[in-house]
């Protein structure tokens, strides 16, 4: 069914001009781009975000590269596009990641690793309340 997720462009990604690639592939595959944005986030905002991973050790420091440069904020919407956007972006960690997915194609360090993308549907709903409160454009459904 049609669904939609919520897809970040970590401050790596920005900065090593991987912005055009990553949307490029999710176009490709037929995905619809319905929200987009470019912006610094605070560490507060950072922390809500990754607030499942608050216990982590690795917890401080992904706050302090997520809020290192602007990231992108994106909505993608089409069939199965949580998990089939999850396969396009590969493994978290890019040494496990397959070639021809993002990070396996563009990433070494899990902690630099270009992308996030939501697990699950439900957590593609809370991430895109919380990083599009105003809400996300409409496609007229003759577009789609
Ligand atoms: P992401 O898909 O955004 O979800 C949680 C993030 O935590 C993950 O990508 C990585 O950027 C980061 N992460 C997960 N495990 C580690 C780790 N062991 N060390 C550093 N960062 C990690």
């Amino acid at each position: 069914a049609s669904e939609q997720t919520f897809i970040m462009i970590k401050p790596d990604g920005v900065q090593r001009g991987l912005i055009g690639e990553v949307i490029s592939r999710f176009e490709k595959k037929g995905f619809y781009l319905k929200g987009l944005k470019l912006q610094n986030v605070e560490k507060s905002f950072a922390e809500q975000h990754y607030a499942d991973l608050s216990s982590k050790p690795f917890f401080a420091g992904l706050v302090e590269y997520i809020v290192s440069g602007p990231v992108v904020a994106m909505v993608w919407e089409g069939k199965s596009v949580v998990s089939t956007g999850r396969k396009i972006i590969g493994a978290t960690n890019p040494l496990a990641s397959e070639p021809g997915t993002i990070r396996g194609d563009f990433a070494v360090d899990i902690g630099r690793n270009v992308i996030h993308g939501s697990d699950s549907v439900e957590s593609a709903r809370k991430e895109i309340a919380l990083w599009f409160p105003e809400g996300i454009a409409e496609w007229r459904s003759s577009q789609h």
